[in-house]
């Protein structure tokens, strides 16, 4: 626990008791916590584990897309990919800020994701091999993201929830200019049209995963579904995205390469085939294909970047001894 966290949380006994009443009142009646609210050690914990994380899904999830910002096909094409990119930059300091209102400073949260002690969303260390792999990132991983998120802008934590607003808007831009790339390509020559098929044959799985694992091996969604962080589950969530995009691959004139993928009229949903939970923990464990190289990145970029950091420190110092000057 951070200094900042105990003043935050230091609440006398007797009255802590009333403070967790209240609490779950706000939580049973759909309310929304701010962070002057008391809130319970747990719902603070997870929150800040989470919304750090998402943050650092953000940053970490540039690298694969800036690499085509120089090879994208057209002046057109650069500008938008480039847009997209500091889109992303934007979400991870919106959610940092978010974060610190839980009272730990941003420096002690990027440095956890500098010496891996956080996580970010495992999708984010695949390879993005060619120009139609953009395209399925942004229609697959960005659409995944925003069933994911979609939900989050009603989460119960209010700065959080506010933080998803925006970003959802920016989301679905980013899924357009992906599945309008595959589109160009599916209708362009044989060749652009088998590029974009062998990306979604990339994705497809990794994108499913984004979800997290399955209901059943997810013991944290209950806690943070009852705390109205979370809206539905993994598996609901994996089954509506599987819903959206059959019928948006059929408007592009591609498909899945899922044997197990097809309409089930008593269920009203596309069934599918079980996903390769392995190599999902693998990922997870940093063993995917670029853990290392988006680490040794982000490492590198951080380091490049301290002067700015030591110069936007002075440059406040200045102003605020100023500030103060003036006052006396
Ligand atoms: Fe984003
Ligand atoms: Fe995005």
């Amino acid at each position: 626990m951070t200094p900042s966290e105990k003043t935050l949380t230091a609440v006398p006994a007797a009255d802590e008791a009333q403070e967790q009443q209240r609490f779950d009142e706000l939580i049973a009646e759909d309310s929304r916590i701010e962070p002057t609210d008391w809130m319970p050690a747990a719902y603070r914990k997870t929150l800040t584990r989470q919304i750090s994380q998402h943050a650092h899904s953000e940053i970490i999830g540039m690298q694969p897309e800036a690499n085509w910002i120089t090879r994208a096909p057209s002046l057109k094409r650069k500008a938008i990919l480039m847009a997209k990119v500091q889109d992303e930059a934007g979400h991870g300091l919106y959610l940092y800020s978010a974060a610190e209102t839980l009272g730990t400073p941003r420096d002690e949260l990027v440095q956890q994701l500098l010496d891996g002690t956080a996580k970010y969303s495992s999708i984010f260390n695949y390879p993005a091999r060619t120009w139609a792999d953009i395209g399925a990132i942004g229609w697959l991983v960005d659409g995944a993201a925003i069933c994911n998120q979609v939900p989050l802008c009603r989460a119960s934590y209010a700065p959080y929830g506010r933080a998803m607003v925006r970003i959802c808007k920016e989301e679905s831009f980013h899924q357009r200019q992906g599945w309008e790339i595959l589109y160009e390509l599916s209708h362009g020559t044989p060749e652009q049209k088998q590029m974009a098929q062998e990306a979604i044959n990339r994705f497809y799985g990794p994108a499913l995963q984004m979800f997290g694992p399955p209901d059943d091996d997810s013991p944290n969604s209950k806690q943070s579904m009852a705390w109205n962080i979370k809206r539905f589950s993994n598996d609901e969530l994996r089954q509506r995205f599987v819903d959206m995009i059959v019928p948006q691959a059929e408007a592009l004139g591609l498909h899945f390469e899922d044997p197990d993928l097809k309409w089930n009229e008593e269920r009203g949903h596309y069934d599918f085939g079980e996903l390769d939970w392995s190599e999902f923990k693998a990922v997870i464990k940093g063993e995917g294909p670029c853990n290392v190289q988006r680490m040794q990145r982000r490492r590198q970029a951080h380091a490049d970047g301290a002067w700015v950091r030591e110069a936007a420190a002075a440059y406040a110092e200045k102003h605020h001894s100023a500030d103060t000057s003036l006052i006396a």
